[in-house]
């Protein structure tokens, strides 16, 4: 972690509120309440946050299913881009992930998302395939992953 004062924990109720609005900020198609009330409380689901300064600036949310994973969203605040929080999110994440037993990470993110596939690529993960207009109509999901051992 660069920054000093922060602290990567797993998602609370408390935090949903924050979650949703980042999601909101960020996402075109963000989760509802709903959907993160399960992500935090499933047992099969991951949602961690990275506080900063006692503020909730980036989190991710994944699922496992037996061995596997699929990382659905990670989203940091506008305002704090670019200072590795979200990198430390993923390394947190996959440290975790290795320590319970799942040996493959999948995620799809738009094909021209240039900071998120950068983030993806720097945290290990490889291209392996493309989807037509998983978006929608011209926009493309890249399909990555990463073995964990
Ligand atoms: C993608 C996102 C989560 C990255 O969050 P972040 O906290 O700014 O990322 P970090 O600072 O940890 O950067 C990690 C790596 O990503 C890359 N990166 C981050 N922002 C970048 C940018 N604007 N352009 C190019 N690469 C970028 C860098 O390679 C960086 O590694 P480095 O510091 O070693 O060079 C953030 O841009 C975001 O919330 N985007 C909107 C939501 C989204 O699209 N999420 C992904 C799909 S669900």
């Amino acid at each position: 972690m660069t920054e000093p004062d922060t602290v990567i924990r797993p998602a609370l109720a408390e935090d949903i509120s924050r979650i949703m609005s980042l999601e909101q900020g960020s996402i075109a198609h963000p989760w509802d309440v709903r959907e993160i009330e399960k992500l935090i409380s499933d047992n099969n689901k991951k949602c961690y946050v990275v506080q900063y300064e006692g503020t909730v600036v980036s989190y991710l949310g994944a699922e496992t299913v037996l061995d596997e994973c699929n990382i659905g969203n990670v989203v940091t605040d506008e305002k704090y881009r670019g200072r590795g929080f979200a990198k430390a999110l993923m390394s947190y994440l996959l440290d975790d992930l290795k320590q319970s037993g799942i040996v493959k990470v999948f995620l799809e993110v738009e094909h021209d998302n240039a900071p998120a596939i950068a983030l993806y690529e720097k945290s290990g993960f490889v291209r392996y395939g493309q989807r037509r207009d998983y978006y929608g109509q011209g926009r493309d999901a890249v399909l990555m992953s990463k073995e964990l051992c």
